[in-house]
């Protein structure tokens, strides 16, 4: 019965973040939350606080649109102000949130809570990074890309383009 009730209900999470830029890291975590879910909504938060965001939102956002092939399974959003609000106007309930290391897990725990503090019906689903992206950030890859080297290989095509343009290399 719960079973049955379980695989009838269309199950929509959101995959949130600042995506600036977007990596390989995220990519895989997209790629392997689809078949989990009904629906994966990335959702790109428009002004990310923790730093100043080096990419629009319209970039990040036509990054995402270049790298991802939309499908009735995927959506693409940006967002502003509390994510579970944000959520609730798309009938989501779950968080995709990625983790690569334990240090990660303090501040995504905290998140969790609070997110399903402010909306009990909200649950995050953590997936760990694979092995070898586990050392790929967005702030990393800005840092190397800035100091002139090569980050081909942790950012799909059209990011490692929009981040050469950037630092004119
Ligand atoms: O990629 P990031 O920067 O780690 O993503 C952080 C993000 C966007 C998931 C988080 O900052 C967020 O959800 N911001 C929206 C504001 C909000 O809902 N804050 C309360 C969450 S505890």
């Amino acid at each position: 019965m719960y079973c049955n009730g379980m695989s009838e209900k269309r199950r929509i999470a959101v995959y949130p973040g600042s995506f600036d830029p977007p990596t390989y890291g995220h990519v895989d975590i997209i790629k392997r939350s689809l078949p989990l879910f009904d629906k994966v909504i990335i959702a790109v938060l428009e002004n990310p606080s923790k730093t100043t965001a080096l990419f629009t939102p319209n970039e990040r956002v036509n990054m995402l649109k270049e790298i991802l092939t939309e499908t009735n399974e995927t959506k693409l959003i940006t967002f502003k102000g509390l994510l579970v609000d944000c959520m609730s106007n798309f009938g989501a309930n779950v968080i995709i949130r990625g983790l690569r290391f334990v240090s990660d897990f303090e501040y995504e725990m905290q998140m969790a809570l609070m997110n399903h503090s402010l909306d009990a019906r909200v649950e995050t689903v953590f997936m760990v990074a694979r092995p070898e992206r586990t050392f790929v950030s967005s702030s990393l890859v800005k840092e190397v890309a800035k100091l002139g080297r090569d980050i081909s290989p942790f950012v799909p095509p059209p990011v490692a383009k929009a981040l050469k343009e950037k630092f004119a290399i």
